[in-house]
């Protein structure tokens, strides 16, 4: 069956792998990737996809509600894969209202769109939001993040994602629109703009640059492959029950310091360089303010319900995403140049 869909923000990491996953598995879908090109969105993280007959870029802000009305009505949207997103947290914390602007506003844009154009007969129609663990807070030494953990946001990040994921269930409860939501741990792999934390850092090796570890570097993550996150984002897609959550991760966390020892001695090895030479880059500033401690999430309901699993072994993915960035030097000098000078001087200057 042909199915029309509107990915958003699939210009970005994440929505570049999930554009491509669906584009190649799926060819008697359409995808429409909607994208508004911010500093995060680059057309050339999809250059192999761009020309295939089921494959149409629309530039568009999801803000833009009359805009994004007309792409669905000309376009005969049947589905919604949600990912344009503000969605780094130090941004968040300088610059909260244009979180609030994107993140909130941008999904009620596509919620009430959805709604109105598919005109309550939601049969075969689904709104899938994709969302990030750390709406659930932060935990302490103990514990993971299951689906029905209370939402105990802390950074304008997250609290504007918490706030969408509430607007996407209300749309349910209230209107019987059919949504499903994901909240995913932190993903690492190709094509993540270099001011998250892996990306930033092998930059910063390659360039012997200093290593900005926030705090201690004892704060934990739980990392997986982005890869395998677009193919869970694809499982639930397609078996997902309508107005469930579920959470994904790989039961792989890391305290930054430790992350970051191993990513200096891939990196090094990489390069050449003789063991642990980069390890007299690590450089404990200031931390981040309300930085969450923790985050783990417990993905048993997606294995049990929907029989995803990761793929990947952290060592293996955080191989092959040293080698990517280390063999496409040339795009992450292309999304470092100009205005990202400013954004590190600004963010880095006084830690
Ligand atoms: P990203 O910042 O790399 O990409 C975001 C994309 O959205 C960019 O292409 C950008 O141009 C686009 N965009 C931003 N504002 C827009 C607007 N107003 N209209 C249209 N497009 C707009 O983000 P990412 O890391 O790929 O994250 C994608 C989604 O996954 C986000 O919703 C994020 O909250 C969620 N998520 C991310 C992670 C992670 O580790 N990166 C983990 C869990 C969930
Ligand atoms: P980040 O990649 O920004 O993801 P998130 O904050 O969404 O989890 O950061 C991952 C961890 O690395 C987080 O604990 C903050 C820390 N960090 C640093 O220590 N230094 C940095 O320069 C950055 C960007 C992050």
């Amino acid at each position: 069956m042909r199915k029309n869909i509107l990915i958003t923000g699939g210009a970005g990491f994440i929505g570049s792998h999930l554009v491509r996953l669906i584009v190649n598995k799926y060819p008697e879908y359409h995808v429409f990737n909607l994208d508004k090109l911010t500093y995060a969105g680059n057309l050339s993280n999809l250059t192999d996809v761009e020309n295939l007959p089921n494959y149409t870029f629309v530039r568009e802000d999801i803000c833009n509600f009359d805009a994004i009305k007309l792409i669905f009505e000309e376009n005969k949207i049947d589905a919604v894969i949600h990912l344009a997103a503000e969605s780094h947290v130090d941004r968040s914390i300088e610059d909260p209202f244009s979180f609030a602007q994107t993140n909130v506003l941008g999904t009620l844009s596509l919620l009430q769109a959805a709604k109105q154009c598919w005109e309550n007969d939601f049969e075969g129609k689904l709104f899938y939001h994709v969302s990030t663990d750390e709406v659930y807070g932060a935990l302490g030494r103990d514990g993971f993040f299951v689906e029905t953990t209370p939402y105990k946001p802390h950074s304008p990040y997250s609290a504007s994602k918490a706030s969408s994921d509430h607007f996407v269930r209300a749309f349910h409860d209230t209107y019987g629109l059919p949504v499903v939501v994901s909240n995913c741990s932190n993903n690492y792999g190709s094509y993540q703009f270099p001011e998250k934390l892996i990306p930033l850092f092998i930059n910063n090796i390659r360039h012997n640059k200093p290593l900005p570890v926030y705090g201690k570097g004892e704060n934990v993550r739980d990392w997986l492959y982005v890869e395998d996150h677009a193919r869970a984002i694809d499982v639930i897609f397609h078996k997902g029950r309508i107005g469930e959550t579920y959470n994904i991760g790989g039961f792989n966390e890391w305290k930054n310091i430790d992350l970051i020892k191993v990513l200096i001695k891939v990196v090094d090895k990489e390069l050449g360089r003789p063991e642990g030479t980069s390890e007299k880059l690590i450089t404990y500033v200031k931390d981040r303010a309300g930085h969450d401690l923790r985050y783990a999430i417990d993905s048993s309901k997606l294995k049990n319900e929907l029989g995803w699993e990761p793929s990947l072994q952290f060592e293996e993915g955080i191989e092959k995403t040293v080698r990517w960035y280390l063999q496409n030097q040339d795009w992450l000098d292309n999304v470092t140049n100009g205005e990202y000078q400013n954004y590190y001087e600004k963010m880095y200057k006084n830690r």
